[in-house]
């Protein structure tokens, strides 16, 4: 469904705890290595799914449709647009960020493709829009497999919607803290063959996940699960010092708000979270960095740390 042409009017209503305007707006954050704690914010526990308040109501912006927006997409609602913008006048870098991320995204599946992965489990998804997983590896890969699997029911049915007719594709509603279900359901509703490599991704999704959830815990769970010659792609969000850190510390505090865990973690933590899993090169860098196009740095540096890893037996 497109949501521009959609018949619903949903009632105005805008967060009243956005990111507060950066003393320079439209400085790029300064990466910090050294976060006071390693994680960088406290927790304030995980909601269940259906704890999430009111993401699901049309009268109120939605964080996967807000995404959307900044991406440029057409599924999302005249509140979703004013939220969006208003951050982006707040925080210019937020939708830079969402850009690089996006980037990444699509240089990580293409590079997976090219290899011969022919299965990808993208957890986490939002909105399968504006050139997502399975548009970059169809490319490549007509006949690839892909499972979308996110919390949010109203983002799964959505994401259903859209992606009919579109491939060997499929939307799950699953919990990324539950890799045992999460992979039955794949296999049982979206045709994933575990007994070959899968790419698993995790794009910027485990900063929702507190550290009592143990996001190594549950990337080294899904690994236990994964056949040799699987791949594990992470974008994370990073702390950030200098102008933007107030931004970033009001986007925790917005997310804390709505009973939401949103953790920027250092690069150590970040680092820890592979476990296992065997990092290829380049490693652990800025996301635009992962395998750049082009050797002219994006137009401003984003606070995300990201990698490509493989399950080595
Ligand atoms: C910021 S969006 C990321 C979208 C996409 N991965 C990308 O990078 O373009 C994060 C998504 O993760 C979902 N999510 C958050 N916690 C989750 C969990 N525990 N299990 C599955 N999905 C989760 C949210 O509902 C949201 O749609």
């Amino acid at each position: 469904m497109n949501m521009r042409s959609s018949a619903r009017t949903p009632s105005s209503a805008r967060d009243s705890s956005l990111p507060p305007k950066p003393p320079e707006n439209s400085e790029p954050p300064e990466l910090s290595d050294s976060g006071a704690s390693d994680s960088g914010a406290s927790n304030s526990g995980t909601p269940s799914a259906d704890s999430r308040p009111e993401e699901s109501s049309v009268a109120r912006a939605n964080t996967a449709r807000v995404y959307d927006a900044w991406l440029g997409g057409s599924e999302n609602l005249p509140v979703d647009r004013a939220l969006a913008a208003e951050i982006a006048e707040r925080a210019p870098w937020v939708p830079l960020g969402v850009k690089a991320n996006r980037a990444f995204l699509e240089r990580a599946v293409e590079f997976l493709a090219r290899v011969g992965v022919d299965q990808f489990l993208d957890i986490g998804t939002g909105l399968p829009t504006a050139r997502n997983v399975h548009q970059v590896a169809q490319d490549i890969l007509p006949d690839v497999r892909v499972v979308y699997v996110d919390n949010d029911p109203d983002v799964v049915s959505q994401a259903q919607e859209i992606l009919a007719g579109q491939g060997k594709v499929t939307a799950i509603l699953g919990d990324a803290r539950d890799p045992r279900a999460v992979l039955e359901r794949a296999a049982q509703d979206g045709g994933l063959d575990l007994s070959r490599p899968v790419a698993l991704l995790f794009i910027a999704v485990l900063h929702f996940l507190s550290d009592d959830d143990d996001p190594a815990g549950i990337l080294n769970s899904f690994r236990e699960r994964l056949a040799p010659g699987s791949f594990l792609v992470v974008s994370h969000v990073t702390p950030v010092t200098g102008a933007n850190a107030p931004a970033m510390r009001q986007a925790v505090r917005m997310y804390q708000e709505r009973a939401v865990p949103f953790i920027p973690r250092n690069r150590k933590v970040v680092g820890r979270l592979f476990g296992d899993w065997e990092l290829i090169p380049p490693g652990l860098v800025e996301i635009d960095q992962w395998r750049p196009v082009t050797k002219r740095r994006a137009e401003a540096r984003v606070p995300a740390l990201g990698a490509v890893a493989r399950l080595v037996r």
